[in-house]
């Protein structure tokens, strides 16, 4: 099995609106999947189907290999935390995962505690309702809610909207310990890639119900690394040099310059070249990208809703 959740063609249509289509994705068994799209994007429609809440319109999935009725026995092993968790206000986290492993059977001696230390909630005051708690607090025991029955892989919607910078460090750093402590395999879906980009290892860029992308971290830092912009007035020239100087993948900016990932240390050697080669240069420049705009590159602009 090569992957632990794979898309094949997934389609949901809502009368005339497809808010998702043709989705093809690739999930490996112990990575943080992160799903960024922007509000509307199709996110929780895709993370709907997958947990079996919601049927496709078209299209189906496999888990752990499996596919149609021995597909849907697999379900028991999805975690899901999708839009708000549903917490009974007035009764604590304690309390919340109890009645939570009652329904399912599950009645181990300490397995609630468990699941409060693994999220960080283990020192809460047990007098306490959740509905007097902080959001980042809640969403952790949305995770922990998830957690109940040790699925292994998890499809958690947003937990990291909304919360301030410590709430957002305290989620990911919860994510990365059940990954690398517990080996479960996290689909997450932000808004916002950089809230992602320290811990998750693939990405899926949804925009309008398409996955316009999916790659790994490595694959990312490539592309979004720095390059260099290189502007002149004879840009075939300009390529055919570079070639010679061994430097491939340039490629074209809108404003007509030449973008190249390689050989961005070599910057000096090649402003002289092709001014020795009699190349008008007009502009060369180190250009690092952030996360942020790569993604909104993608997905065409910076307006958001
Ligand atoms: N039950 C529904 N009936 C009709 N349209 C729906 C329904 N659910 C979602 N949609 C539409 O499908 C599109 C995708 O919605 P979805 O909730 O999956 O996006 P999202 O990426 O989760 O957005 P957000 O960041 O706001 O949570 C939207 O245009 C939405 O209005
Ligand atoms: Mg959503």
């Amino acid at each position: 099995m090569e992957y632990i959740l794979e898309t094949n063609n997934l389609t949901k249509i809502y009368g005339q609106k497809e808010a998702a289509k043709d989705v093809n994705l690739h999930i490996k068994e112990g990575q943080i999947y992160g799903l960024i799209g922007r509000n509307g994007a199709g996110k929780t429609t895709i993370m709907r189907m997958i947990s079996g809440l919601s049927k496709p319109t078209r299209g189906s999935y496999s888990l752990f290999g499996k596919t149609g009725f021995e597909m849907r026995m697999m379900l028991k092993n999805v975690g899901v935390l999708i839009e708000h968790p549903g917490l009974y206000p007035r009764l604590s986290a304690y309390e919340n995962l109890k009645i939570k492993c009652i329904g399912m059977g599950i009645r181990p001696k300490g397995y609630v505690e468990e699941l409060l230390r693994t999220v960080g909630l283990e020192n809460t005051d047990a007098k306490k309702g959740a509905g007097s708690y902080s959001l980042g607090m809640r969403q952790r025991l949305g995770i922990a809610l998830a957690l109940v029955g040790d699925p292994k892989l998890i499809v958690l919607d947003e937990p990291i909207n909304g919360l301030d910078p410590q709430g957002i460090v305290e989620v990911r750093e919860t994510l990365a310990k059940l990954r690398d402590e517990k080996g479960i395999t996290i689909m997450v879906s932000s808004h916002i890639l950089d809230e992602l980009s320290k811990v998750a290892d693939a990405y899926g860029v949804i925009h309008e119900g398409t996955l316009l992308d999916e790659f790994s971290v490595e694959e990312l830092h490539e592309r979004s690394g720095s390059s260099l912009i290189i502007r002149t007035d004879n840009t075939p020239e300009t390529l055919r040099l570079l070639e010679g100087m061994n430097i491939r993948g340039a490629s074209h900016e809108p404003d007509g310059s030449l973008r190249i990932a390689q050989g961005t240390d070599r910057r000096k050697e090649i402003s002289r070249a092709i001014v020795q080669a009699g190349i008008g240069l007009e502009e060369i420049y180190l250009r690092t990208m952030t996360l942020e705009e790569y993604y909104l590159g993608m997905t065409g602009g910076a307006h958001n809703g």
